[in-house]
């Protein structure tokens, strides 16, 4: 990755703001989705299916307003540069990423050594992100067909699948496949994107880190 110096522009702060409340919510949703599925720990069945209806959505409209904001929001800006296009770009197939993905694997399997030259998400990101719309899309499904308020709507599907039991285990194995994706996703930004965190939590830019370039001058 190129030593460039982190822009507000990258991360404008509607992305920060959406960052936290998707971070919050996912963490918030987890850990009562754990609480309802096996009791645990301190707090009443109550206060954490209440918290669980609250979360659910928050998740949902973030995940809405994230998806209008990339196509008619203000748009963000490339690593290191403080012009900004339209942000659904940076999520869409892009010439820079042509043939990256097995060469983005390697690197992270410590089969090659440089990371490989990419536009704003590598391809794996890209496909994270996407999948997690997805997974998103998923565990509103299954999740407010077990909903007693909501219930009946889904019934066909319910029946579908194999029955309400089904259905709650659905939305259990997906809860997994967010908390595996998004280990993977804390552990690369730390591995990998540190001079990101402080863009992405706090529009805190940060400074040219290579000691044998100039201090940026923009
Ligand atoms: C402790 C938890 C997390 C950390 C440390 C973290 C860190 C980061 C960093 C550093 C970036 C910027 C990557 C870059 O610009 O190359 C990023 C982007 C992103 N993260 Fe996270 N993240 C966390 C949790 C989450 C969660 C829970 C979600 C969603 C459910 C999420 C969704 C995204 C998305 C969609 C982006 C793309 C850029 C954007 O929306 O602005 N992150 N994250
Ligand atoms: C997106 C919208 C979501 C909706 C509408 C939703 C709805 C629900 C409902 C209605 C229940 C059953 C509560 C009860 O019977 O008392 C439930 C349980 C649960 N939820 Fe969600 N939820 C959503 C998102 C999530 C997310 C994102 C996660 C975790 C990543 C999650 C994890 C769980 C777990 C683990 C359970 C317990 C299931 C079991 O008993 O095995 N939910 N959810």
């Amino acid at each position: 990755m190129g030593a460039h110096h982190t822009t507000r522009e990258e991360h404008p702060w509607p992305a920060i703001v959406m960052h936290w409340l998707h971070l919050v919510s996912m963490a918030v949703l987890i850990y009562t989705g754990f609480y309802i599925h096996r009791p645990f720990g301190p707090g009443t069945m109550d206060q954490m299916r209440t918290l669980h209806f609250v979360f659910m959505f928050v998740l949902i409209l973030v995940a809405i307003v994230r998806v209008y904001w990339a196509f008619l929001g203000g748009g963000s800006a490339a690593p290191g540069s403080r012009r900004k296009v339209a942000d659904w770009r940076h999520f869409g197939r892009s010439p820079e990423n042509k043939g990256q993905a097995l060469e983005t694997v390697k690197y992270y399997l410590f089969l090659r050594k440089t990371h490989p030259r990419t536009a704003k998400y590598n391809t794996l990101q890209k496909g994270t992100y996407m999948f997690w719309l997805l997974l998103i899309a998923l565990q509103a499904v299954t999740g407010f067909a077990i909903w007693s308020n909501t219930a009946a709507f889904f019934e066909p599907l319910t029946y579908l699948v194999g029955g309400h039991i089904v259905m709650r285990m659905w939305h259990y194995i997906i809860m997994w496949l967010f908390i595996i994706t998004t280990a993977v996703h804390i552990y690369l930004s730390v591995a990998e994107g540190v001079r990101q965190l402080p863009l992405i939590f706090a529009g805190v830019e940060s400074g040219e880190k290579d000691p044998d370039s100039r201090p940026a001058s923009a």
